[in-house]
């Protein structure tokens, strides 16, 4: 029998915006739409969206045949930075397709193994930093110094100093800007929009100063490929590849869109990641006790022994910890969809209008009690002990999205968190800086706020 989608009470113009306006959106959308399961309706506006929130009833969202990747406002407006880059791009855009082809092998396991020395390197200059001066350590911002340092060199052999100046990089500061305008912009109506003028103009300044930065690094190689033959890194690789199926190469114009794309996707998340499994470590006094023995198994014949690909499986407890950190703290704490046509899910109960964003509330799914047991709110790496994750179901963890259009560089994250945990519980013993409640920041990703912590040099173990 088809049902009506509840929602939370409603306003005759303004449908549910009193409910998402003021405050934190993430915290609000969060707290707005938590008591509905298995699913909600929202309208703001004239927008109307739908939100899942149990593990089942997504399953039947997650059919690629009749639903696909929603292109929502904020990353229509992120087209203008990232244009037909995988993460922006349409499912049915030619370059998602040849993109796709060409650079899933270059974040496959074998590649990326590649990539660890060059992780090493930025994590030492880490260690180091906090060596210097471990007290008062903004743990995000230190952590994206990290990430946005091995984007840079892996992809495409470019230093942005974050850990020679204290400073941003240019780079950086038009990338944060561009981003959160982008945001901005999907919230403000479309006809004052060429109104902003002043932020317009910075918003095309930046642009325009990334666009060259990336168009000159590409163009260098372009021209002298012999001095540049040796770079193991995703540039070169876009550069030599050639797709199969269509027998041409990606446009310079698309591997600049790759590029940002990666320096977009690939900083902010990585970043959110580490900085939760850290405060999720210094709640949780025996997973922390446990954990460090693992690494200090794996370094007791020798603490200069450098980490290779081939151990990542050996840190399978710091893996369980990331896992479950994924899964309380998602940093993209959602991701959208939509049906091709109408339909009915749950049964026949639920009417699903065709185009309407469908939000896949990450956050929530992982906390379905049915799927994560009655108390998940508990931090729990058991979650994701072999025996647990052989028996669950592979659609109740969604942290790196779904299927097609699911995160290309989830091996590579995993595969630097790994090894930067490793090297810091190597080295360091961590507590708060003073006392500290969780908070959610305000920004793209979920991220906590104001977490500061103070970082001292280890004993080795005897
Ligand atoms: C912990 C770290 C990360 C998390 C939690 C994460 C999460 C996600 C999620 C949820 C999606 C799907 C978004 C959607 O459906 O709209 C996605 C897509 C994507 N991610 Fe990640 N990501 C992470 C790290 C990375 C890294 C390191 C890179 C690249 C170096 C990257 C590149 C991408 C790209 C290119 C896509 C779009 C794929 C496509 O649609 O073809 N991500 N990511």
């Amino acid at each position: 029998m088809p049902t009506k989608i509840p929602h939370p009470p409603r306003k005759l113009v303004t449908g549910n915006l009193h409910q998402m306006n003021g405050g934190k959106i993430m915290d609000r959308l969060i707290a707005v739409t938590k008591d509905f399961r298995p699913i909600l309706e929202l309208k703001v506006l004239n927008i109307q969206l739908y939100v899942i929130n149990d593990v089942d009833l997504a399953k039947e969202v997650y059919d690629d045949h009749f639903y696909d990747k929603f292109i929502d406002k904020p990353v229509e407006h992120l087209r203008s930075v990232a244009g037909d880059g995988l993460f922006t791009a349409y499912t049915e855009e030619e370059n998602w397709t040849k993109a796709h082809r060409i650079l899933t092998p270059a974040f496959g396991h074998e590649a990326i193994a590649n990539y660890v020395p060059m992780m090493l390197d930025n994590v030492q200059k880490l260690l180091d930093r906090w060596a210097k001066n471990g007290i008062n350590i903004d743990v995000c911002e230190d952590m994206t110094r990290l990430t946005f340092e091995v984007i840079g060199v892996c992809g495409f052999d470019y230093s942005f100093g974050c850990f020679d100046n204290e400073e941003q990089h240019p780079f950086v500061e038009a990338m944060v800007f561009a981003i959160e305008e982008c945001v901005r912009r999907a919230r403000t109506a479309p006809f004052l929009l060429p109104l902003r003028f002043k932020k317009n103009k910075l918003f095309n300044q930046y642009v325009d100063y990334m666009n060259d930065l990336l168009d000159n690094v590409i163009q260098k190689r372009r021209s002298n490929p012999q001095d540049y033959s040796d770079k193991i890194d995703l540039l070169n690789l876009m550069l030599q590849s050639t797709d199969k199926l269509s027998g041409t190469g990606l446009t310079d114009e698309n591997i600049r869109h790759q590029i940002v794309t990666f320096m977009v996707a690939g900083h902010e998340t990585t970043s959110a990641l580490l900085s939760f499994a850290l405060y999720s470590l210094t709640e949780n006094k025996t997973i922390l006790k446990r954990a460090y023995a693992e690494v200090d198994a794996f370094f007791a014949n020798g603490s200069e022994r450098i980490i290779s690909h081939e151990d990542f499986m050996q840190f399978e407890y710091l893996r369980q910890i990331l896992m479950e950190t994924l899964r309380l703290y998602p940093p993209l704490a959602l991701f959208t969809r939509y049906a091709k046509e109408d339909r009915f899910i749950g049964k026949e109960k639920y009417p699903i209008k065709a185009n309407t964003a469908i939000i896949m509330m990450a956050y929530h799914l992982h906390r379905d009690p049915k799927h994560w047991g009655p108390t998940p709110e508990t931090f729990d790496p058991e979650h994701f002990s072999k025996e647990a994750f052989r028996k669950r179901d592979r659609d109740a963890f969604k942290a790196f999205g779904h299927g097609l259009r699911s995160c290309i560089g989830q091996h590579f994250a995993m595969l630097e968190a790994v090894v930067t945990l490793a090297k810091i519980l190597q080295n360091f013993e961590f507590t708060y800086s003073g006392p500290y409640n969780l908070s959610y920041a305000e920004s793209v990703t979920l991220r906590p706020e104001n977490f500061k912590l103070d970082f001292k040099r280890r004993k080795q173990p005897s």
